[in-house]
């Protein structure tokens, strides 16, 4: 696929591997960058670095989990700087903890955003993609989206979700040439790890390296762009033997669950 002179809606494009992609996009030479995430000022900010490469950058400022207000913004988004050609679900947040102690509001959160914000914002943007006859549709999983870890359930649940989501729409919306394609980063040094106790021998990529793999991919037409040699090491390992992998993760995982019996949980 060629970004020169495309229009492409990116989520989560306030930093991190949203903030990238917009980049590596805009250097591409698509024509006009739609921007969501929450924070105004961060938005304002991606949107000038990326004026300054010769796009036209458009900050809309959204909680994806609020569908109500998603609902109203991206319609108008569409009408006012559409059509749109690339669609970028990257936004998305990870609250680590052992099942055991993990808040409802942290699983509602990660479900709101990670899932159905990428779902509300998805049908919009594909039932309009199929009406001008294709389009290309990105929803970024991560390598727990194949491998599920230790301390990060939900989060794991949602990024399986992904991948299973992606899939469908694939082959549901191919017949009307709209792509449809999952990335899975690995670890990437980002805000979210920065918050995040690592797994053990995992080595993280530069938030620059999985832009650069997405490109890759779509030039490609990758359906599932996995990022960096552990992740394909880990989901080769995964599939010859799930058993192993498993013995693996419990090694590597950064905390020991509390017992069930420790004073707080009681
Ligand atoms: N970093 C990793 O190790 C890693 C690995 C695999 C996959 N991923 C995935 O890659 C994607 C990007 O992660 P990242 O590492 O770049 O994280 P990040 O640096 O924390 O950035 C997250 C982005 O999502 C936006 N966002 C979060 N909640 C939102 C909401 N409710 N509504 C609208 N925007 C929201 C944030 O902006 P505001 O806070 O301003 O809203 C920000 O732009 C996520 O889907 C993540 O699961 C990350």
């Amino acid at each position: 696929m060629q970004m020169h002179g495309k229009t492409a809606l990116i989520t989560g494009a306030s930093r991190g591997i949203g903030r990238e992609i917009a980049l590596s996009f805009a250097k591409a030479g698509a024509a006009r960058l739609l921007l969501v995430a929450r924070n105004p000022q961060r938005l304002a900010e991606t949107a000038a670095d990326l004026e300054s490469l010769g796009v036209e950058a458009i900050p809309l400022a959204l909680d994806l989990s609020q569908p109500i207000e998603v609902n109203i913004a991206i319609a108008q988004a569409w009408r006012d700087y559409g059509p749109i050609d690339v669609l970028v679900n990257c936004a998305g947040v990870a609250h680590q903890a052992s099942f055991l102690q993990l808040r409802l509001a942290q699983v509602e959160a990660e479900i709101a955003t990670n899932l159905v914000g990428m779902y509300t914002v998805t049908r919009l943007v594909a039932r309009r993609m199929v009406a001008q006859g294709g389009g290309t549709i990105v929803n970024v999983s991560s390598l727990m989206g194949k491998l599920a870890a230790p301390t990060m359930s939900t989060y794991s649940a949602t990024k399986f979700a992904i991948v299973g989501f992606t899939q469908a729409l694939r082959c549901e919306l191919s017949p009307y040439n709209v792509r449809v394609v999952s990335l899975l980063p690995s670890l990437t040094e980002t805000d979210m790890a920065r918050h995040l106790q690592w797994f053990r021998w995992v080595i993280p990529v530069a938030p620059e390296q999985v832009a650069q793999a997405l490109m890759v991919g779509l030039a490609k037409d990758t359906p599932e762009i996995l990022v960096g040699w552990q992740s394909h090491v880990a989901s080769w390992c995964n599939r010859l033997s799930p058993w192993l992998m498993e013995r693996v993760l419990m090694i590597t995982a950064p905390a020991h669950p509390r017992s069930p019996f420790s004073p707080e949980l009681r």
